[in-house]
């Protein structure tokens, strides 16, 4: 039978990938994830204990153990999320995004070209990456595209624009099936909640203050995570080697209107009075290097593959506030280890 190799599938995207191609996939499920602070076992702990999928507890890095997996199982497609993903982080300890996000991406590259022997037929690795190697737009620009050139702002969006170019590169050189996918920024359920969405919601549950950097007008385009996983699978199936493809949401929308959204979804499932939440919001010092505005041209997507998303911000968003009110066990798990730490050091006296 063949096997699927999902890399970081204890993370946000990876489980719920992971979650879906459960149902969807025809082959023998493998993740193989270090479960850093953002990867929780808790997010697949029903699919390992159903046997839907097998877990490994590894890292990328570690070229013995991939080669191992490579030879004891028929590995015909990877999907490769493992990742450092959170940009403060990057900003206060970089050697991690390059540790991980490069050479862990190299070593899996090399991995299966190692194993696959120029053998490419039936075979896919898709590269998951982000619209943040773009870097960012002024406000009448015109939306990324596939075509345009990187220029990458933060060590996190420079470590990922690195391993495009390296997953680019071993198509180019050596034939290896990569597909590179670079997606705008993602909500839904089990996001670690260092993120927007998950903290301010946590925060606005519990009535703790709202950190809003600066001004709150960056722009996001916001993407379901459900609708990022389907775009994944469509690439999967009908991509093209050696392609790039943009995936958005076409929700672009201002940090403040996101919060203030997700303080009136509180206020309603809470029965608190109208505007009781808002009351929370504090602006505070801004990111370095911050991105003011993200937005993606999905039309190569849309005309070629007829992908297109289903969710929006208004249908999805009260939604997902009301998954993290009915999974504050989930919550308080995952931020019971370091997180408190840096929660601290991230945001006391900002
Ligand atoms: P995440 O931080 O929630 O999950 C990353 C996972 O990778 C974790 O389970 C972690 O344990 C694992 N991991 C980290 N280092 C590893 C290593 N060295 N070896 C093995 N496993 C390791 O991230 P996410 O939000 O799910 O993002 C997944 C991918 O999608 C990343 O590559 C990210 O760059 C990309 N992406 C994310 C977004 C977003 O909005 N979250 C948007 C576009 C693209
Ligand atoms: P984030 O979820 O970290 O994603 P990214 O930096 O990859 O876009 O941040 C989304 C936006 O929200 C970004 O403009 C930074 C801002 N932000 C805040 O205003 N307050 C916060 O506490 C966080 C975590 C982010």
């Amino acid at each position: 039978m063949n096997a699927w190799l999902i890399t970081g599938g204890a993370g946000f995207i990876g489980s719920n990938f992971v979650r879906l191609a459960s149902s969807r996939v025809d082959a023998k499920l493998i993740v193989l994830d270090a479960l850093t602070y953002a990867g929780n076992l808790s997010n697949i702990n029903d699919l390992i204990e159903s046997k839907q999928i097998t877990f490994i507890k590894g890292n990328i890095l570690d070229s013995t153990l991939l080669n191992q997996l490579f030879s004891e199982h028929k590995i015909s497609h990877v999907v490769h999320f493992a990742a450092e993903s959170h940009v403060d982080r990057s900003i206060t300890g970089p050697a991690a995004f390059i540790e991980t996000n490069v050479t862990g991406t190299y070593t899996l590259l090399k991995a299966a070209q190692d194993a696959w022997q120029n053998q490419y037929d039936h075979k896919r690795f898709l590269h998951v990456s982000t619209d943040e190697v773009y870097g960012d737009l002024g406000p009448d620009d015109p939306p990324f595209n596939e075509r345009m050139a990187y220029q990458p702002s933060s060590p996190y969006s420079a470590s990922k624009a690195a391993s495009d170019h390296l997953a680019m590169a071993w198509h180019r050189t050596y034939g290896l099936p990569v597909i590179i996918s670079n997606c705008s920024n993602n909500y839904g359920p089990w996001q670690f909640p260092e993120k927007l969405i998950p903290l301010i919601i946590l925060n606005a549950l519990e009535g703790r203050e709202l950190p809003v950097y600066g001004d709150g007008m960056q722009i996001r385009d916001w993407l379901h995570v459900e609708d990022h996983c389907d775009a994944l699978f469509t690439i999967l199936e009908r991509g093209q080697d050696g392609e790039i493809y943009c995936i958005g949401g076409n929700n672009e929308r201002t940090n403040l209107d996101i919060v203030m959204r997700i303080c009136n979804a509180v206020d309603q499932a809470l029965y608190r009075t109208a505007g009781a939440s808002r009351k929370l919001i504090s602006h505070v010092t801004d990111r370095l290097g911050h991105d003011r505005r993200y937005a993606i041209d999905a039309g190569k997507l849309r005309q070629e593959l007829h992908w297109s998303p289903s969710y929006t911000v208004e249908n999805a968003l009260p939604e997902v506030v009301n998954w993290y009110l009915q999974h504050r066990d989930w919550a308080d798990d995952v931020r019971s280890g370091e997180y408190q730490a840096y929660y601290e050091r991230h945001y006391n006296q900002r």
